[in-house]
């Protein structure tokens, strides 16, 4: 979400290292081309969703959109959000805008870097779009693909209006805590995947959205949520997604109540 991600970007540029924004060892100026830069084509990933409080989602079924817990208010009746579905191109003639009705957070939701964000929210009707399902396996590595209209860059200023895509690399849990740690921020390991390379990461705006793989099927699945990082693609740091595999029961009881 853009306000709060103001919040939690600034927060946690201050837990870094003197606040200074992280620039390579190598002396280059950073690299923060957030998401890798690729632009999504139309009808690429039919089921990822923009909320209008400047977060993403993605369709878990054809009225419940899944997003961050820190995207949205508490657990009950919601109408204040407008979802855009249907096209990557939020301006395109095909995209759909619907209202929320009523918003379900997880009730273990804090704060972003405290865990179990994620929470979803049901629509005022049903879309007739293809829907994303979770992850059915315990999966937390592998080389996954997120995406978003968020900043292209750190210090970018505007939101996108077109869908970024990028794929990134998952990194060991250990890793990320630590570098984290140093910044002042404790990892939630067992609800966290951490992931990004080298000047690819999303970024403010882009919480929310999807992070997906293949199923052995070759289906897309969604393995991740986006949820919070240190600045956008500083080296040493990585983007931290909500480990879905372990809130599955948990997003399917409450996609079936809110369907
Ligand atoms: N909390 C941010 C938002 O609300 C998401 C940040 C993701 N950051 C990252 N470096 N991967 O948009």
């Amino acid at each position: 979400m853009v306000r709060k991600a103001a919040l939690c970007f600034f927060v946690l540029v201050l837990a870094g290292p003197a606040g200074a924004p992280a620039q390579a060892d190598t002396g280059r100026l950073p690299v923060r081309e957030v998401v890798g830069g690729k632009l999504a084509g139309n009808g690429r990933f039919p089921w990822a969703v923009r909320l209008s409080m400047g977060c993403g989602g993605a369709l878990t079924a054809p009225r419940v959109v899944l997003t961050a817990g820190h995207c949205v208010g508490p657990t009950g009746p919601n109408d204040r959000i407008t979802v855009t579905a249907g096209a990557t191109d939020l301006r395109s003639r095909s995209a759909v805008a619907v209202k929320s009705v009523e918003v379900y957070r997880s009730p273990d939701f804090v704060t972003e870097t405290a865990g179990d964000d994620w929470a979803v929210v049901r629509l005022e009707r049903e879309l007739a779009l293809p829907t994303l399902p979770i992850t059915a396996e315990d999966v937390d590595q592998g080389t996954f693909t997120v995406m978003g209209w968020g900043q292209t860059r750190e210090a970018a200023v505007q939101q996108e209006r077109r869908l970024h895509y990028a794929e990134v690399p998952t990194i060991p849990d250990a890793e990320c805590a630590a570098a984290y740690r140093k910044a002042g921020v404790e990892l939630v390991q067992d609800e966290s995947i951490c992931a990004g390379r080298h000047g690819v990461d999303t970024c403010q705006g882009d919480s929310g959205g999807p992070m997906v793989g293949r199923d052995k099927t070759g289906r897309w699945v969604q393995v991740g949520i986006v949820s919070w990082g240190l600045g956008c693609a500083r080296d040493g740091f990585f983007g931290v997604y909500t480990q879905i595999a372990k809130f599955r029961a948990e997003i399917l009881e409450a996609t079936r109540r809110l369907s």
